[in-house]
C-alpha cells in the first residue's frame, strides 16, 4: 500500500476533480507485476494501468489500490468490471471513495464477485493525500490554503506599501511548488492594483493553475500580467454590483469574467467546485484573507517568514479583523510544522476542525 500511496502522489496537482489514486498487481505467487497511478482527469485510472502492465499475470492475483475501485461509467468505464475480469482474487483498498456515486458500492459490486475485499489499510495516510478531494466531495468547495510572507514581526509590506521581496528566492520557489500543487490562485483586485502579479508555478504544472481576481469594482488595470493567457488562464469574479463599463473593458481585453450572486469567498468557491477544483491557493491582502479565514473557505495556513523586522505601526498585516473578541474562539491548529527555506522560515498550520 505504501507503494500504491507513493504512486498516487506522482498525480498531484493534476488530477482534479478526481482524487489521487495509485494502484499494484501482486501475482498469485506475492510478486509485483504491475503498477499505475492516474496521471490526470480524462487518463486512465490506476487500476487499469496496473492490471494492463501485469496482463496474464494479473489472474490469481491480488490489486492493492488506495482508494475503493469505482462502479460507475464516467469518463472511463467502471474499473471494477476490469478488476474482476482480470481474473483479480483479492482486493486490498485503503479508503472508500466518498464520491456518492461509489461509496462502499465498488467494494460491495467485487464481494458479490466472489473476490476477497480487505479496507482499512494506511486509511489515514489515504485520507490524507487526498483530503482536498473529500472537503470538495462533502462540502461543495474546494479546499483552502491561506499564504502569506512576512517579516518575524508581523508585517506584510513596509508602511509605504512596499511587500517585494520579503522572503527571499528559496521560499518564493516553495511558493511555486505550494501552487504547482492547487487548481487555482486566488487574489482581490487591490493585490492586481498593487504588485501586477504573475501568480503562476513558473511551468512546475501544466496547465498552469488557474489565476483568480475577486474585485467588486473591478477597477483593475488596462495592462497587468495577469492578462496575458500565454503565462495562464485568467478569470475575473465579481458581483452583481461591478460597473457595466468595467465589465465590457474586460470582456475587450478577452479575459474571462464571472458573475457571483454577491462578490463573497464562500460564493467564488462554490463556482470553483462546480468547475471541480480540490485545492485552491489565497494569496491575497488582509481585508480578503480575512473574509475568506471567516468564511470557512480556509483549512491550512502558509507562512513565510523572513528573519526581518519591518516595523511601522500603520504597515500592512496578514490579517484583517476577524470580528473575535474572545481568544477563546480564535482559529487554531495543533501543531505548527515549521520548516526551514533558504534564509526563510515555513510555518504550515492545518486549521481545527475538520482539516
Ligand atoms: N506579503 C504577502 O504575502 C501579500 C500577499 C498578498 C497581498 N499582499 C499585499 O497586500 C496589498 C493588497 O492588499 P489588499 O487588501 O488590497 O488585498 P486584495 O488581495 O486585493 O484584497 C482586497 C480586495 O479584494 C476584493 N474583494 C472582493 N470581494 C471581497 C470581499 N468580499 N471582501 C474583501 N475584499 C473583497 C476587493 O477588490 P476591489 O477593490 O477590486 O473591489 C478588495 O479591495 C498589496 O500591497 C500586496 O503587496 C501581500
Ligand atoms: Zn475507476
Amino acid at each position: 500500500m505504501r507503494r500504491a500511496l507513493h504512486l498516487a502522489a506522482l498525480g498531484q496537482g493534476r488530477t482534479s476533480p478526481n482524487p489521487m489514486v495509485g494502484a499494484v498487481v501482486l501475482d498469485a505467487g506475492g510478486t509485483l507485476v504491475g503498477e499505475g497511478f492516474h496521471a490526470r482527469a480524462g487518463a486512465p485510472h490506476a487500476e487499469v494501468g496496473a492490471l494492463r502492465q501485469a496482463g496474464e499475470r494479473a489472474r490469481g492475483g491480488t490489486l492493492v489500490v488506495s482508494l475503493e475501485p469505482c462502479c460507475h461509467h464516467g469518463r472511463t468505464p467502471p474499473c471494477t468490471e476490469e478488476v474482476i475480469d482480470a481474473g483479480i482474487v483479492r482486493v486490498v483498498v485503503a479508503m472508500t471513495d466518498p464520491d456518492p456515486r461509489v461509496a462502499g458500492a465498488g467494494l460491495s459490486r467485487l464481494r458479490a464477485a466472489g473476490l476477497e475485499v480487505i479496507e482499512g489499510v494506511a486509511t489515514d495516510e489515504a485520507w490524507w493525500l487526498n483530503r482536498a478531494f473529500v472537503h470538495r466531495v462533502r462540502t461543495g468547495r474546494p479546499l483552502g490554503i491561506l499564504k502569506w510572507a512576512m517579516s518575524l514581526d508581523g508585517r506584510t509590506a513596509l508602511p509605504n506599501g512596499k511587500s517585494q521581496w520579503i522572503s527571499g528566492p528559496a521560499a518564493r520557489e516553495w511558493v511555486h511548488r505550494l501552487r504547482a500543487r492547487c487548481d487555482a490562485v486566488i487574489v482581490g483586485g487591490g493585490t492586481v492594483r498593487a504588485d501586477d502579479p504573475l501568480l503562476t508555478s513558473r511551468g512546475r504544472r501544466d496547465p498552469e493553475p488557474l489565476r483568480v481576481v475577486l474585485s467588486r469594482g473591478l477597477d483593475l488595470p488596462e495592462q497587468a500580467r495577469l492578462w496575458d493567457p500565454a503565462a495562464a488562464p485568467t478569470l475575473v469574479a465579481h458581483g452583481p454590483e461591478a460597473p457595466a463599463a468595467a465589465r465590457e473593458r474586460l470582456d475587450a481585453l478577452g479575459v474571462e469574467r464571472l458573475e457571483l450572486t454577491a462578490c463573497e469567498p464562500h460564493q467564488l468557491l462554490e463556482a470553483l467546485a462546480r468547475r471541480g477544483f480540490n485545492r485552491v491557493l489565497w494569496e491575497c491582502g488582509p481585508v480578503l484573507a480575512a473574509g475568506a479565514l471567516s468564511q470557512g473557505c480556509v483549512q491550512d495556513v502558509a507562512a513565510v517568514i523572513a528573519p526581518k523586522l519591518l516595523g511601522g505601526v500603520p504597515a500592512r498585516t496578514p490579517l484583517g479583523d476577524l470580528g473575535l473578541v474572545d481568544l477563546a474562539n480564535a482559529p487554531f491548529g495543533r501543531t505548527l510544522r515549521l520548516e526551514p527555506c533558504g534564509s526563510d522560515w515555513i510555518g504550515q498550520l492545518n486549521l481545527q476542525p475538520g482539516g
